[in-house]
C-alpha cells in the first residue's frame, strides 16, 4: 500500500461483495459478465425494438471507449476492471494493443486471465498502488467510484481521497487525455420514508461495505484544475432497467443460485435488487456517465 492513506473500502471489504462466487454472478449477469448500468437504445428508436442485456451492455462499453478516445490506443487503463469484459472489448473490436485491468478482487482476476484475452493485462492491485512502465492514452473506470470513499467520511476528506485519484489519472495521461468514468451518484430527492432509509442502509451494510457513493458535485470538485468535463449523462433509468433484467435472471435461476452460495445470500441480492430498480426512479440514486479531459 502507497504512503497516501487510502480513503476507499478496504480489499476486504470488496472482497466481501465480489468474491461471492463467479458463477453465481454468471447466472444473472449478461453473458460478458459486466457488472454496472447498462445503455439502453432510445426509446423509440428502431434498435431500441431488439434491445437485450447483452447489446446495451456492449453500447456502454463502446460509449465510454469513443468517450475516452481509447480506439486503436497503444496503452488504456481499466481502473475496476471486474472480470475483464472492457479489456476485452478494447482488445477485441477496438484495437487497443495493450489494456491494463486493475482490481481488487482474486476471483475476478482469475475468471479474466483464464480467458487469455491478447493484449490484457490483470492485476489484482489498488489504483492507488498502481505504478505504470509507461503513460497510458486514456483511462476508463466503470462502477469502481462508488468504493473509492469509506462511510463515515466528512464531504471534505472524501473530496480528497477523490481528488487523490485525479490527480493520478492526470500524470498518467498525456496532454488531452480522457478519462470516461461511469459511477452511482447520490439522486437529490432526498425526501425520505424510514423504509427507504432502512434499504439503503442495508445496501451500504450488507452489500457494499465502506463504500459510500460521491455526489456529482463531489467527482467534479475533485477533478477541478486537473480536468474538464466534455460530456455528462445521467442515466437512473437505466439502472433500473438494467437491475429489473439482473433481477429476473436470478430469480429465474434461483435454485442454482441458492446452491452456488445460500439462501440467506440470495434473499440479500433480491432485496438489494428490488431496492435499487425503486431508489434509481425515484430518483434516491443517480447514475453519471463523465467524459473527462485533461486541461493541460
Ligand atoms: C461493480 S465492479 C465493476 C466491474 C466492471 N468495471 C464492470 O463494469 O463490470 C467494481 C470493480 O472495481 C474494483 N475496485 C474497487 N475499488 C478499487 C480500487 N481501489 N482499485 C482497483 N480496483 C477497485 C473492484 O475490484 C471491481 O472489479
Amino acid at each position: 500500500m502507497s504512503a497516501t492513506a487510502y480513503q476507499g473500502a478496504t480489499a476486504e471489504a470488496i472482497r466481501h461483495h465480489y468474491d461471492v462466487s463467479n458463477d453465481f454472478y454468471a447466472l444473472w449477469l449478461d453473458s460478458s459478465l459486466t457488472y454496472t448500468c447498462a445503455l439502453w437504445a432510445e426509446p423509440g428508436s428502431k434498435e431500441a425494438q431488439l434491445d437485450d442485456l447483452e447489446t446495451a451492455q456492449a453500447r456502454k462499453l463502446d460509449h465510454l471507449i469513443e468517450g475516452a478516445r481509447a480506439g486503436g490506443a497503444r496503452r488504456v487503463l481499466d481502473v475496476g476492471c471486474g472480470w475483464g469484459s472492457l479489456l476485452k472489448r478494447m482488445t477485441q473490436v477496438h484495437g487497443v494493443q495493450h489494456a491494463v485491468g486493475l482490481t481488487l478482487s482474486d476471483s475476478q482476476a482469475e475468471l479474466a486471465e483464464s480467458a487469455r484475452i491478447t493484449g490484457a493485462e490483470i492485476r489484482v492491485e489498488n489504483w492507488l498502488d498502481h505504478q505504470p512502465a509507461d503513460p497510458y492514452d486514456a483511462i476508463v473506470s466503470i462502477g469502481a467510484f462508488e468504493h473509492f470513499a469509506r462511510t463515515g467520511l466528512s464531504r471534505a476528506e472524501r473530496v480528497a481521497g477523490y481528488r487523490e485519484f485525479f490527480e493520478r489519472c492526470f500524470a498518467w495521461l498525456p496532454p488531452r487525455g480522457r478519462v470516461a468514468l461511469q459511477t452511482n451518484v447520490k439522486g437529490n430527492n432526498t425526501v425520505m420514508d424510514k423504509a427507504t432509509v432502512r434499504e439503503l442502509m442495508f445496501i451500504m451494510e450488507t452489500i457494499f461495505p465502506e463504500s459510500e457513493i460521491p455526489a456529482l458535485s463531489e467527482v467534479v470538485e475533485s477533478s477541478e484544475k486537473l480536468f474538464d468535463v466534455v460530456s455528462l449523462r445521467n442515466d437512473p433509468d437505466h439502472y433500473s432497467r438494467t437491475c429489473v433484467e439482473w433481477l429476473r435472471r436470478l430469480r429465474e435461476n434461483r435454485e442454482a443460485a441458492v446452491r452456488l452460495s445460500s439462501e440467506e445470500n440470495v434473499v440479500n441480492y433480491e432485496n438489494y435488487l428490488e431496492a435499487s430498480v425503486r431508489h434509481f426512479q425515484n430518483r434516491h440514486l443517480g447514475l453519471s456517465r463523465i467524459i473527462l479531459e485533461k486541461g493541460r
